[in-house]
């Protein structure tokens, strides 16, 4: 070990709870009011186990996370997380993906695949977006009551087989859409209990596996075919470096599958969130509203979502700051290093925390406050404000969400007001997914609104005072 380190490492121990199993166990069970607990009760760094060789650190605001998101050498991206099999075709699907690769790899297939998030190409997924978002409004009419979440993740995961696939067979969208479904069901239990034996959860994740494989190897073959298509598979499948080098068959596969399960998910969960701040914030409703009231055509529209700094924008961010999808990163530490002047020894997992960062008082007035408005006059740094993480691995698809997500909420709340029923059980999970729902009753638009009290921990996390 270093000089300096050892020297740090014994003038100072990071502050924490000594019980590593009860700790996690309540941070698995309560992650968000869990984070909120440690920081409030030991700070900005927090270690979990033994003091000199702590299992994890959670580690809060800006300063740290320029820390560990800057230096992916040092804090390293980490499957530990990740209890998928690798050796067969799960592992083919869930580990070979920008998420999971580091150092020149990593940095030679995000060059390959940039291209198709450019904001030039993200125009051509626009007309995709509307006819989605207007064929779910218009099978809205005969409905009362929804499942805000449910139909949000349907929507998002229409718009991802259309724009990242190309896809327009609705038998072809239907049967990838079943089968990733079924996978991902799964998919716990495999991790649970990997065992294989015929109609165990295993058994059916790799039957899943295999067909989605074989489903995106035949649109591989159709795609080289293709010149003019325009969608984010096709664009990977025609990427090439100056030296020639493309993905190959495999590469391709393994990307095109987490972008699905990478895109459609967050910003589901980004959506239902939008739409239930919106509807429990009237005054924030109205501005959003008189706003999105003249727009009349799909031209309308797309030039409106091309701005920047239109309320709605502000309301998105809003909510990405107070919920944020994607609560809480992990890294591990390569070898032994400083943090925040702490010794660190090689392979800790160190949890960064948006959710906490985006509501530090210091950089965030009211914090725990839904105020959109706040946007017109802050500007926070890259590591202030950090829905799409930071760094190497800051999200690829960040323009394509907020896109979409504009997109999708100018043509649904123009059309429809939204209700939570009164006293609904409303508490997000660590990744934003209300766990138990978001039932929502629709009527048509008369711009009348009104804020409805819910039970849950949501109380816990929204300041509602005004
Ligand atoms: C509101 C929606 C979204 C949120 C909040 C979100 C959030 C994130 C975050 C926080 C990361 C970095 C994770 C880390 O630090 O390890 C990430 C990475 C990534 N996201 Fe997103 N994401 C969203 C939508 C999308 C969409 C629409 C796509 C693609 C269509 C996408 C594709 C990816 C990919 C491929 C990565 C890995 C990038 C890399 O490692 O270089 N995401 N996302």
């Amino acid at each position: 070990m270093p000089d300096d380190l050892a020297a740090n490492s014994t003038n100072f121990t990071i502050p924490g709870p000594q019980r590593t199993t009860l700790s996690m166990l309540r941070f698995y069970r309560a992650p968000l009011t869990f984070q909120q607990c440690i920081h409030h009760d030991y700070g900005n760094i927090v270690a979990i186990g033994q003091r000199n060789r702590p299992r994890y650190v959670f580690a809060f605001g800006p300063e740290l996370n320029r820390e560990i998101l800057t230096s992916s050498d040092t804090f390293e991206i980490s499957s530990a997380l990740l209890k998928v099999p690798k050796h067969n075709e799960l592992g083919q699907l869930f580990y070979h993906n920008l998420s999971l690769m580091k150092g020149e790899q990593h940095k030679q297939h995000r060059r390959l695949m940039q291209p198709a998030f450019h904001h030039q190409q993200i125009r051509y997924y626009e007309a995709s977006i509307l006819n989605e978002t207007k064929h779910i409004a218009k099978e809205w009419e005969h409905r009362s009551i929804i499942d805000l979440n449910l139909e949000m993740k349907n929507l998002t995961q229409r718009i991802a087989m259309k724009t990242l696939f190309g896809l327009t067979d609705e038998k072809q969208i239907e049967a990838l859409g079943k089968h990733v479904h079924q996978l991902t069901q799964s998919i716990l239990w495999v991790t649970l209990v990997p065992i294989y034996f015929p109609f165990t959860p295993y058994w059916r994740a790799l039957r899943q596996a295999r067909i989605i494989q074989t489903i995106l190897n035949s649109l591989i073959e159709h795609k080289r075919k293709e010149v003019k298509a325009t969608d984010v598979f096709a664009s990977l499948v025609q990427a090439h470096d100056e030296d020639g080098t493309a993905l190959t068959d495999s590469e391709l596969i393994g990307h095109a599958f987490t972008l699905f399960v990478a895109g459609h998910e967050t910003t589901a969960n980004a959506l239902s969130w939008t739409i239930f701040l919106l509807q429990q914030h009237p005054q924030a409703m109205t501005r959003v509203i008189e706003e999105i009231d003249g727009l009349q055509t799909d031209e309308d529209i797309t030039t409106y979502v091309r701005s920047t700094s239109t309320f709605l924008e502000h309301a998105i961010k809003e909510s990405l700051r107070l919920l944020p999808p994607a609560s809480i990163g992990v890294r591990v530490t390569h070898s032994a290093c400083q943090l925040s002047n702490y010794h660190i020894p090689a392979n800790t997992q160190i949890f960064y925390s948006p959710f906490i960062t985006h509501r530090l008082p210091e950089l965030y007035e009211d914090p725990h406050r839904f105020k959109p408005e706040r946007w017109g006059g802050i500007k926070p740094s890259p590591y202030e404000y950090i829905p799409f993480s930071a760094g190497p691995h800051m999200c690829i698809g960040w323009s394509f969400a907020m896109h979409e997500m504009k997109i999708v909420l100018t043509i649904l709340l123009k059309r429809y007001a939204f209700t939570i029923q009164q006293q609904t059980p409303i508490t997000p999970n660590l990744m934003m997914r209300p766990v138990k729902g978001m039932p929502m009753r629709i009527s048509p638009q008369r711009y009348s609104f009104k804020r409805v009290s819910v039970k849950g921990t949501i109380n816990q996390l929204i300041d509602w005072s005004t």
